[in-house]
Formats: C-alpha cells, structure tokens, sequence
C-alpha cells in the first residue's frame, strides 16, 4: 500500500499491519469497527487477495461486514463460527493493564459479544489512546429504547452513590435523532473523568435492568499493538 497519510492515519496504519502478522492461515478472525479497525480489514483483505490468506472473518458491526466483503474477506456469523482463533479489534482508551473504554463508534455489544468468544483479543491503537486512568473518553453505555429516560436517571443515581467522580451523561445523537445501534438500541455516553473501579463499575451497570452492555473491557485484551506516526511499533 503506498498513499499518503495523515499522521494520525499513519500510527492507526502501522499498528494494524503489525497486528495483521498474527493472523495465520485457517484462523476464525473477528473484525473490529472504527477507522484503525477498518485498516486491518484493508490489509488482510490484501493478504488475502495477493497471498492467498485464507480466514473466516467475523465482522463486528454492518459497516465492518460491508468493508470486509467489499475487500474479499469470506464473511461468516458468529453462530457459524462459534468460537475464534483472534480478534483484533480499535479502542478509545487502554490502560497499563490492558483494560479499555470501547464504543466510540457504537458497536461495543457486538465488539464485546466476538472478543470475549475469541483465544487471544488483540488492540490496535495510536499512541494517544493510552491512559493512566481509564475515563477521559465518555463510556458508552448500551441501553433499550423502551424507558431510556428511567434507565438514563437510574445510572446517574447510582453514580452518585457510587461516588464517581462525573455523574453527567448524555443520549448520543445523529443528527436531530437518537444514534440507534446495529441491535436497534440506544448509547447513553457517561461522562465520567477518571474511572477509579472499572471492574465494579462494568458489573454495576450491567445489573440495571434496561442497560443491555457498557464499553468498560476488563481482562478481555490481551495485546495492544500501539502504532506511532513515525511509523514505529510497540506491543504491550
Ligand atoms: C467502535 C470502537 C472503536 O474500536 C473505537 O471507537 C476506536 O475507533 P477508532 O479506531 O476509529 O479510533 O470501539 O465501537
């Protein structure tokens, strides 16, 4: 591949690439989502066309399917594949032990259903998004439509006794109308500064009724691949 790059293009490229070498021959393969998520798809569509590479890649969102077929990848579900060899997936922020904040691009159900059906969950990610502290980044928080405005109140609530530092949040948007995700529900981003139990934190959340998932990964990943936009790599 030789286009030129934006700086930031070129960090998400070379960490994808880096993280493409784990990908061998016969592998089950989730496909993450987001723009670094999208170069991966690129190479291995290319490792596929010129190589040979044969994958069943397992696609985490609509967008990814379409990236993925469009670039020659055998695409197949998740209840085909059952289970998976490797999924290399983006992250909004990763920590120093490996835990994330996902969802920037909605699809945190899907990413989370696929990374914890794989052996190995490999991150890919500029340099920026790492974090001593979990939090910066809004937690997108997965919820159903049906009384999103109970759910959303419910959340804050516990927040607050939770004594978490940023108790705001907010409905994602399109446009004038709520972001609906590839399952048909509603994000509520959480505007929470530092995270300091994520651990905690994921659990609570996912026991209020209503919240179908949130973005915190915790002891999912195994392996991030940080690109630079020098063109250096590193892996944690
Ligand atoms: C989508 C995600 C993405 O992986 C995350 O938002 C990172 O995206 P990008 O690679 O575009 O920065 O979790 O739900």
């Amino acid at each position: 591949m030789t286009i030129e790059l934006s700086p930031i293009d070129r960090a998400k490229f070379v960490a994808a690439r880096r993280a493409a070498d784990f990908v061998e021959d016969g592998m089950r393969v989730g496909l993450g989502t987001g723009s670094t998520a999208a170069w991966l798809v690129r190479c291995l569509g290319e490792m596929v066309r010129d190589h040979g590479l044969r994958i069943k890649g397992v696609p985490t969102s609509a967008r990814t399917a379409e990236l993925a077929r469009d670039m020659g990848i055998n695409v197949i579900s998740l209840d085909e594949a059952r289970w998976l060899d490797l999924t290399i997936d983006g992250a909004d922020e990763f920590d120093d032990e490996l835990n994330l904040i996902k969802g920037g691009g909605g699809a945190l159900l899907q990413e989370k259903i696929v990374a914890t059906a794989s052996d190995q969950m490999i991150v890919i990610a500029d340099a920026a998004k790492e974090v001593e502290h979990l939090g910066a980044f809004p937690l997108p928080c997965e919820v159903i439509p049906f009384g999103w405005r109970t759910t959303q109140a419910l959340i804050e609530e516990t927040l607050v006794a939770m004594d978490v530092m940023g108790r705001a949040s907010s409905l994602r948007m399109n446009g004038d109308k709520p972001y609906i995700t590839d399952e048909g529900n509603y994000i509520v981003d959480l505007h929470l500064n530092r995270i300091g139990n994520a651990r905690q934190l994921a659990m609570v959340l996912n026991q209020m009724p209503g919240v179908v998932e949130n973005g915190l990964f915790i002891d999912i990943c195994d392996v991030v691949v940080i690109g630079h936009s020098d063109g250096r790599v590193e892996l944690r």
